[in-house]
C-alpha cells in the first residue's frame, strides 16, 4: 500500500477555491421550500414564541411574505392554516373561504406561476380535538377520515395550489386524494406525501404555531414509531404506488438515515421537512451565544441534502440566500 506519504488528503484542502471545487452538495435557494403559517383571526403578525423571527400571518399578510420569499430566491411556499373557528369535523379545512382556500387564492392572484404553491392537507389544525383525522368512538377512523382529506385537497386546489401535501398519515390518503384531484379535474396538482412522518417531539413548536396539539392522547396511532427504518421504506412505496409524485422524509435531523435509505431505494423526488423544534434548537443556541447560527444552518441544511434530499421544507429557508454555500 502506498498511502501517506505520497497521499496527501490535504492538497486539496489548502485554499478557499480548492475547498469549494471539492464541495458536492450544494444548496440552491430552489431546493428550498419556506413554510407560511396564516391565521384567519390574526389583524397583524403575531410572533411565535418558540419560533423566533416566524409570524402568524393575517391573510392578506401572506402577500409580502411570499414576496420577500421570492426576493430571496426561494420558489416555493408550504401554507399552514389556523381557522377562525374549529369543529369535531374539521369542516373550516375544506371551506371555500376557508383560510388557506383564501391565502391561495390571494397569491395566486399576484404572482401566478412564479410560486410554487403547496397546501398541507391535515385535519389537526381544523378539529376541536387536534387530531389528525376525525374520530368514531374516540379513535381516529382511517376510513372515515379519506373523504374529507379529498374534499379538503380538492378545495386547495380549485383555490390554485399547484401541490397538496397530505400530512395525516391515514393509510390510503394518497389514492383517494389521487382520485378525488382527479375526479374533479384537478390532474395536473401533484402530490407531495408526507410518506415517511415520525411520532416525534419535534414537532412541538409548530403545534403552538398552528394551535394544533392532540386535545387527548398522542399521534402514535397514525404517525410512525422512530424505531424503524424498514416500516418508513414501505411507506414510502405504498405511497408512490398510490400516486404521490414526491415524498416526504420528516423529520429531517435525526432521520438522515431514513433519507439516505430511501433515496437509494427509489427514483423519485425526496422532500425532507427539517421541522419546527429543529429550528427552535438552533435558535435557541444562537440566542445563548453557544452556537454560530449560521454556521449551524448552513451545516445541517447541507447535510439534508448530502443524505439525498432533493427538496428541504425549512424555516430558514428566506433567510439563507445571501451566504449559503460560503464554504
Ligand atoms: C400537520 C403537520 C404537523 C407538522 C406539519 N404538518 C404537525 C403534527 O403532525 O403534529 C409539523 C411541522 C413542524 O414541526 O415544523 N399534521
Amino acid at each position: 500500500m502506498e498511502g501517506f506519504p505520497k497521499v496527501r488528503m490535504r492538497r486539496l484542502r489548502r485554499t478557499s477555491a480548492l475547498r469549494n471545487m471539492m464541495f458536492k452538495a450544494r444548496i440552491h435557494p430552489s431546493d428550498l421550500v419556506q413554510p407560511i403559517f396564516v391565521d384567519e383571526n390574526a389583524k397583524i403578525p403575531i410572533p411565535i414564541n418558540s419560533m423566533p423571527g416566524c409570524y402568524r400571518l393575517p391573510i392578506e399578510g401572506v402577500l409580502k411574505e411570499v414576496n420577500e420569499v421570492l426576493e430571496a430566491g426561494v420558489k416555493a411556499v408550504i401554507l399552514f392554516g389556523v381557522p377562525a373557528r374549529k369543529d369535531e369535523a374539521g369542516s373550516a379545512a375544506f371551506a371555500d373561504d376557508g383560510v388557506i382556500q383564501r391565502a391561495v387564492s390571494l397569491i395566486k392572484r399576484e404572482y401566478g406561476d412564479e410560486v410554487v404553491v403547496i397546501t398541507d392537507v391535515c385535519l389537526c389544525e381544523y378539529t376541536s380535538h387536534g387530531h389528525c383525522g376525525l374520530l368514531k368512538g374516540g379513535m381516529v377512523d382511517n376510513d372515515l377520515t379519506l373523504e374529507t382529506l379529498g374534499k379538503i385537497a380538492v378545495s386547495h386546489a380549485q383555490a390554485g395550489a399547484d401541490i397538496v401535501a397530505p400530512s395525516s398519515m391515514m393509510d390510503g390518503q394518497v389514492r383517494s386524494i389521487r382520485s378525488a384531484l382527479d375526479d374533479a379535474g384537478f390532474k395536473d396538482v401533484a402530490i407531495m406525501a408526507y410518506s415517511a412522518k415520525y411520532a416525534s417531539c419535534f414537532y412541538g413548536p409548530f403545534r403552538e404555531a398552528a394551535n394544533s396539539a392532540p386535545q387527548f392522547g398522542d399521534r402514535k396511532s397514525y404517525q410512525m414509531a422512530f424505531g424503524s427504518p424498514s416500516e418508513a421504506m414501505r411507506e414510502i412505496e405504498l405511497d408512490i404506488m398510490e400516486g404521490a409524485d414526491i415524498v416526504m422524509v420528516k423529520p429531517a435531523l435525526a432521520y438522515l438515515d431514513i433519507i439516505s435509505l430511501a433515496r437509494s431505494m427509489f427514483n423519485v423526488p425526496i422532500a425532507a421537512y427539517n421541522v419546527s423544534g429543529e429550528y427552535a434548537m438552533i435558535k435557541a443556541a444562537a440566542r445563548m451565544g453557544w452556537i454560530n447560527e449560521k454556521a449551524a444552518i448552513f451545516e445541517v441544511l447541507t447535510a439534508i441534502k448530502r443524505a439525498g434530499a432533493d427538496i428541504i421544507i425549512t424555516y430558514f429557508a428566506k433567510e439563507v440566500n445571501s451566504w449559503l454555500n460560503q464554504t
